[in-house]
């Protein structure tokens, strides 16, 4: 297969360009080679590639800043999106997309499922709910929400992100800040790829797909957690969301259930496995030597 890689030096995709590296031909653009919000760009630069299968990692990931530049973000989450689908739809290719448990407003009490309904409460989650619309509107759109990515792929950027600032804060003996009552369920941008590849290799009915690792954790239990695989004490600044002013409003519950996947035969490893993983240095691209295929 084909498979042009959007976003490829983000986080995911330079997991995602590893990742399918191996077993496929890999066009990738960074944000200098294509630019999502320019329709005449991505018409020209995808016809070239002439890709079967399009892996959109690009996306304005600004939540807070996005409170105040709701267009930047709609161009990018919501429109950029619907022109990767309309050429994907126009030229028989398969588009996958990936989304966010932001979608959800965080009320509820059990993981939510893929036919659970969206409540987005901040402009990033609503410009992604709108991303996703346009994505699975293609006619082989692929919707993976993921959450919390950690991890890095061999020839990836430095990661970031809470995960990051947590493990950062671990390793230098720094006070790391930590939500007590935010639940998530983290994902490996690894293991993300790795479902990913599978999916598409599946040929599975397209849809949309909650793509994290399984069970979940508080910011409390993962630093923990963390600290226990680190061998170090930490030093934690335990915060509650209510007492922390934020431009966006977080969803204080968001673990996602990945059973539509499991169904599939897509098991994702648990987060403790997948930090364990990440924290001994041994992301790889090969996901077939993490614990997950060895179950
Ligand atoms: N990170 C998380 O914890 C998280 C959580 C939930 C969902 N997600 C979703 O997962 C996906 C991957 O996230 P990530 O963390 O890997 O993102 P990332 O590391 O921020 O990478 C995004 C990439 O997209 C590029 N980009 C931004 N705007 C673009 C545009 N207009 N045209 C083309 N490229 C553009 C960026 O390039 P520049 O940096 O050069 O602009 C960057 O390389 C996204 O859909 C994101 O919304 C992420």
């Amino acid at each position: 297969m084909r498979v042009a890689v959007i976003g490829a030096r983000g986080q995911l995709g330079a997991a995602i360009v590893h990742q399918f590296g191996a077993s496929h031909s890999v066009v990738p653009f960074d944000h200098s080679a294509l630019e999502i919000t320019d329709a005449a760009a991505v018409d020209a630069s995808l016809s070239r590639a002439s890709p079967d299968v399009i892996v959109n990692c690009a996306a304005y990931n600004a939540v807070d800043a996005a409170e105040a530049d709701p267009v930047a973000a709609l161009e990018i989450n919501a429109l950029g999106v619907r022109t990767l689908a309309r050429w994907a739809g126009g030229h028989g290719a398969a588009l996958v997309h990936y989304s966010t448990d932001f979608v959800f407003d965080g009320t509820a009490t059990r993981p939510y499922s893929e036919t659970d309904t969206p409540n987005p409460r901040s402009v990033y989650a609503a410009s992604k709910l709108i991303g996703e619309w346009f994505a699975l509107d293609a006619p082989r759109g692929y919707v993976l929400r993921v959450e919390s990515l950690f991890g890095r792929a061999p020839d990836g950027p430095p990661a970031k992100g809470s995960v990051a600032s947590i493990i950062a804060a671990l390793r230098s003996g720094a006070v790391a800040r930590v939500f007590v009552d935010r639940t998530v369920s983290p994902t490996s941008v690894i293991d993300a790829a790795s479902a990913t590849r599978e999916l598409v290799e599946g040929a599975f009915s397209p849809g949309l797909f909650h793509c994290v690792n399984t069970g979940a954790c508080t910011w409390l239990e993962l630093a923990e957690y963390a600290a226990e695989l680190l061998g170090v004490v930490p030093r934690l600044d335990p915060v509650k969301v209510a007492d922390v002013a934020l431009p966006a409003p977080r969803p204080q519950y968001c673990a996602l259930s990945n059973d539509k996947l499991r169904a599939l035969g897509i098991n994702m490893p648990t987060w403790q496995e997948s930090l364990q993983r990440h924290l001994a240095g041994l992301d790889r691209g090969d996901a077939r030597k993490s614990p997950r295929h060895e179950r």
